[in-house]
């Protein structure tokens, strides 16, 4: 049985007051049960006091990206160190947003995920296809390639550490959903890659996300699919309210 996540990505939403409201009105209310995990995304400017205004509940703090380097000059970017010293526990790796806009690739999304394991943080690698490629009949090659190259190297117990995200390029805030059985179908075949790349234990284990206009009218449909094992949200993750309702459903 594999546990639930449920994050939520606040991208570049949020002044210091309205991140720590949220998280003072979501941290004790979050479901404690062996059948969700609850994290928030936070812009890196607020995480250090995120994770001491959430420590002792079941509220987890994850960063929305790092730099796979310790230290060095890197102007403008955060280490895994860093991530790890001030407590943050899980690190989004490879969104589309920073693939399409800020260049990252399947190789650097690859060290970055080494660069987790190797300080302790949980990755949460996204993977999806944009419209075109959907329509090209791609979707299952291009997730394949993000899913391999992106994991490439990790041990056995690092995949089954690693939370996947399939987020389809053409339902991020566009309202346009995938179907439930869309999203399963992906999943599903996600799951049997990492099958083939590692291990029929690794893919049992691995929880798979779907993300993509995710929202409380939507989450049950989702997260009742085989092989979707939680939600990655953006927009409806802003509201304290909205996030609970979702974490809710992970907990059923
Ligand atoms: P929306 O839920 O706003 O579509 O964003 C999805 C996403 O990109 C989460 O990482």
């Amino acid at each position: 049985m594999r546990k639930n996540v449920i994050a939520g990505n606040w991208k570049m939403n949020k002044v210091a007051a309205e991140a720590e409201k949220f998280v003072a009105d979501t941290k004790d209310k979050v479901p404690s049960t062996a059948k969700v995990e609850s994290v928030v995304c936070a812009p890196f400017l607020y995480l250090q006091s995120l994770v001491k205004q959430s420590e002792g509940t079941d509220l987890k703090i994850a960063a929305q990206n790092m730099h796979y380097e310790e230290n060095g000059a890197f102007t403008g970017e955060v280490s895994p160190s860093m991530l790890k010293d001030i407590g943050v526990t899980y690190v989004v790796l490879g969104h589309s947003e920073r693939r399409e806009l800020f260049a990252e690739t399947d190789e650097t999304v690859n060290k970055k995920a080494h660069a987790a394991f190797k300080h302790d943080l949980t990755p949460i690698v996204c993977v999806g296809e944009t419209l075109e490629q959907r329509e090209s009949n791609q979707t299952m090659d291009v997730v394949s390639e993000q899913v391999k190259k992106g994991l490439a190297g990790l041990t056995d117990n690092q995949v089954k550490a690693t939370i996947l995200a399939y987020e389809p390029i053409w339902a991020i805030g566009t309202g346009k959903t995938a179907s439930s059985e869309q999203a399963n179908e992906v999943c599903t075949h996600i799951r049997k890659v990492v099958a083939e790349t590692f291990s029929t234990d690794a893919a049992e284990a691995v929880r798979i996300q779907y993300g993509g206009s995710v929202k409380p009218a939507n989450v049950d449909e989702l997260l009742a699919q085989s092989d979707i094992d939680g939600a990655l949200v953006g927009g409806a993750s802003l509201e304290a309210d909205s996030f609970l309702q979702l974490v809710e459903a992970g907990a059923k």
